[in-house]
């Protein structure tokens, strides 16, 4: 289970997008629905941000990669060829007493095994801390029992490798006592659902489970287009849905969710290592360009031994949330495996001949496979902080402020005037925000203390601040504007300090600071 300090962040920042309107629980009018979350005003701007960074420098920036939207639902023979209706599983366990349900290989367990003997067992969900966990609770149990001997440390396992024999004897992580988990079975994650009138099985769907088959399904009809020439990409943003057995972690892993996903279509003779290589310094370069922090993403390359047969290799962008370090980005090398598989349910070639050297093969893949939702939990985790500021009487207070990078937050620029009751002051800041919201997305805010003002925008992470006051309108008495009217006070979030600009010369000093 994750840790107390890691919890208080999470509610931290739970608090603070649920107060500023960045994500609220899906229908919570009713109740919430469990995996399902909607974005707010904030939420939605971070989430569109986030989306057109990615589309910018992945399609429009490049020759070598195009966009595509294809839909949601599509024909079931897909999934069929794809090997999602077979195969798309994760392995559920029950709880007979608490009616909750796991995921098999998120319940660890371990004998608890004293002078050679197995006494008991001990579970716990998985987190950064299982083996503490497992000996703490191994440790506990011998000293409640007043068992005598030498504890060995613990071995723990995932509840998908326990023996027959044993899985009576696992507690189960809901009450803590043995006898009540059932034996691991496949619970495919694909919603069902049927297409037209008659409901049988002839009219039975999927919503996609990714949206990367759209991309291999329209691979004949991009490439007949006759734009692109290999080595090219096929990118897509898109919903895709899983029934999720234990959705969690909020954002973290959901039912409804959305990918950015890109097929990178590569020679059969190419070297598959290089590109993969390249895919994955690209995309951990973009993640910093957007303000994660190199220092908390890493590296984690899946074992020969569990990748699919047809994977070359996958490596892992992890980020370290504060319930763990977790898997952000997913960048794998299918082989020629998917366009195989469609070549052969649906009967049509889906091969590539190349003019030059007049040969036809099928092409393989690299595939960069990202959630928004997830880049952007990595990016409020990352960008959250407290620190100490005075209000408007000089006395210190904490503050707030998501240090969000300015190219993904929600507003760009505040515009306020100092008093909401001097009509100069407020017709001049109308003035200043639609100069700007040509540009960028502006706010404009005139209600309560300028100090007060500024802590919202800070929450919101807005890095700029333009406050019009008197001196706008009197000059400048002293410093470089001396006698200089028409000017206005940025103030920066991150140190709150503050600068005056002439308003000729703001769009300019904004626009190279938000690019
Ligand atoms: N086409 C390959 C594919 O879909 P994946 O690892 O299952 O691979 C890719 O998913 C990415 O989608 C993950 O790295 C993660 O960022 C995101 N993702 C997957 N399941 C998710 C869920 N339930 N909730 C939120 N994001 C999810």
């Amino acid at each position: 289970m994750a840790e107390p300090k890691a919890n208080v962040v999470m509610e931290k920042i739970v608090s603070l997008c649920k107060r500023r309107g960045f994500i609220f629980q899906s229908s919570e009018i009713y109740g919430g629905i469990n995996g399902f979350w909607d974005y707010g005003p904030l939420g939605a701007e971070l989430r569109r941000n986030i989306r057109d960074s990615w589309w910018n420098d992945m399609v429009r920036s490049r020759d070598d990669v195009v966009g595509l939207e294809s839909s949601i639902i599509m024909h079931p023979k897909v999934w069929e060829a794809s090997g999602h209706v077979a195969g798309f599983t994760d392995p559920m366990v029950d709880c007979k007493v608490s009616k909750q349900r796991f995921r098999a290989d998120q319940i660890y367990f371990s004998p608890v095994i004293v002078d050679g003997k197995t006494v008991s067992y001990v579970c716990a969900l998985e987190s950064d801390r299982i083996a503490e966990e497992l000996q703490e609770s191994a440790e506990t149990y011998k000293r409640k029992k007043a068992i005598q001997g030498k504890l060995e440390p613990v071995q723990p396992r995932e509840f998908t490798e326990a023996r027959p024999e044993e899985i009576p004897l696992v507690p189960s992580p809901a009450t803590g006592e043995p006898g009540s988990l059932t034996p691991p079975r496949a619970f495919n994650m694909m919603f069902q659902t049927y297409v037209g009138a008659l409901r049988d099985e002839s009219a039975i769907a999927y919503l996609r489970p990714e949206t990367a088959q759209g991309m291999f399904a329209d691979f004949k009809a991009v490439l007949d287009t006759g734009r692109v020439k290999i080595p090219f990409g096929i990118a897509q943003i898109g919903k895709s849905f899983r029934n999720e057995i234990t959705p969690r972690n909020f954002i973290f892993r959901s039912r409804e969710f959305e990918q950015m996903e890109m097929e990178f279509f590569i020679s059969d003779e190419d070297d598959w290592q290089k590109w993969h290589r390249y895919w994955i310094d690209w995309c951990r370069d973009w993640l910093i360009s957007i303000g994660l922090p190199a220092s908390e993403i890493s590296e984690y390359n899946h074992p020969k031994e569990k990748l699919a047969f047809y994977s070359k290799g996958t490596t892992d962008l992890m980020f370290r949330y504060p319930f763990g370090v977790q898997e952000l980005w997913g960048i794998a090398a299918r082989g020629d495996y998917d366009l195989s598989q469609h070549a052969k349910f649906s009967g049509t070639a889906l091969g590539y001949f190349d003019e030059a050297t007049k040969r036809r093969y099928v092409p393989h893949v690299i595939e960069p496979a990202v959630g928004v939702d997830r880049i952007l939990l990595a990016i409020l985790c990352s960008a959250y902080h407290e620190d100490q500021m005075p209000d408007d009487k000089g006395k210190m207070e904490t503050r707030v402020l998501l240090k969000l990078h300015p190219r993904v937050a929600p507003i760009k620029v505040a515009v306020l005037p100092l008093l909401k009751n001097k009509p100069n002051l407020v017709s001049k800041a109308q003035e200043v925000r639609d100069l700007l919201r040509k540009h960028m997305n502006v706010f404009y805010d005139d209600t309560g203390a300028i100090g007060r003002r500024y802590r919202r925008q800070d929450e919101a992470g807005t890095p700029f601040c333009v406050t019009v006051d008197f001196e706008t309108f009197e000059g400048m008495k002293e410093g470089p504007l001396a006698g200089q009217s028409d000017t206005v006070t940025v103030r920066q979030r991150d140190d709150g300090k503050q600068e005056r600009l002439p308003i000729s010369g703001l769009l300019g000093w904004l626009m190279e600071r938000i690019r």
